[in-house]
């Protein structure tokens, strides 16, 4: 691997480790969450993959059992109190607990209303406010318990550069609710710091999965990034792992910008 290419997943070196770990990553059916998903089993943790759709949970547990890594899939709807309680006492029998929660759904089934706030459906805020903070919430209180029992945990909140910068693209909300839950991560990791748990976020900008939004749009996407590709999910998944890990344990109650250099958050 070279600095100019995505990290393959190849954690196999002991402060990166995560053995007698368990993970929870939510909307990790596919994209960045899969990214995650995939990079965190790579380095030893058991997966819960959650998505709304058990055909893509599924897929990607295969995929991992397939390299050798220990998967399950948790089909649930985050934004659903009711289901949430019923998935991670389920995970709580199968795993014994959630060790490192990563709520990485953010963007709603069937896309993001994207129109100036004043013209914005009140149903459309709410949702982003749901997923993007509420669940945020309710996930954390779900799995607290089980990390101040054990004396360890990691809670990584996803989140967009949306959360820190003005722009003129619809994401008022969206920015909004990110912006919540990045402000509960830094609270978290000063309150449960002292009993061993770390909480962070990670803002992306300029991923994979923006090219198909136009033709040219790839080029001049790539241009405006330092490093000159765009970010992938492996990019996060390795970001997360070292988050997890016993190298990254001084990291806390930070909002890290994963943007290739671009100045999205700054
Ligand atoms: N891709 C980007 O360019 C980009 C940029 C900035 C931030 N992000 C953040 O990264 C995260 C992942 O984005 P992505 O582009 O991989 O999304 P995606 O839409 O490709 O995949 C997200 C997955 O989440 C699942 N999901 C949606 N709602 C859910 C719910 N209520 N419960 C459970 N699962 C649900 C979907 O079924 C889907 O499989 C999001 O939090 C997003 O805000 C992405």
């Amino acid at each position: 691997m070279t600095d100019g290419e995505a990290p393959t997943g190849a954690w196999d070196e002991g402060p990166f480790r995560l053995p007698n770990r368990t993970a929870l990553v939510t909307g990790a059916g596919r994209g960045v969450g899969e990214g995650i998903a995939r990079a965190l089993a790579a380095a030893g943790a058991a997966v819960a993959v959650n998505d709304l759709h058990p055909d893509r949970a599924d897929r990607v547990v295969a995929e991992i059992a397939a390299a050798g890594g220990r998967a399950s899939a948790v089909p649930f709807d985050v934004t659903d109190a009711e289901g949430l309680a019923v998935a991670l006492e389920r995970i709580r029998e199968t795993f014994g607990g959630v060790d490192i929660l990563v709520h990485n759904a953010g963007i709603p089934d069937g896309g993001s209303t994207m129109v100036r706030f004043g013209d914005m459906p009140s149903e459309a805020w709410r949702q982003q406010i749901e997923l993007n903070l509420v669940a945020t919430m309710r996930l954390v209180q779900a799995v607290l318990p089980h990390q101040v029992a054990r004396g360890w945990g990691r809670i990584i909140h996803i989140s967009s550069g949306a959360s820190s910068r003005g722009l003129a693209l619809g994401v008022g909300a969206y920015g909004a609710a990110k912006a919540g839950s990045e402000a509960l991560m830094r609270h978290l990791g000063v309150e449960y710091g002292p009993v061993g748990i770390t909480a962070n976020s990670l803002a992306l900008g300029i991923m994979t999965g923006l090219e198909d939004s136009g033709s040219g749009l790839l080029q001049r996407l790539v241009q405006s990034v330092p490093i000159r590709r765009l970010g992938t999910g492996a990019d996060v998944g390795a970001a997360a792992v070292w988050l997890s890990s016993a190298a990254g344990g001084f990291v806390n109650s930070l909002a890290s910008h994963l943007t290739g250099g671009t100045a999205c958050g700054r």
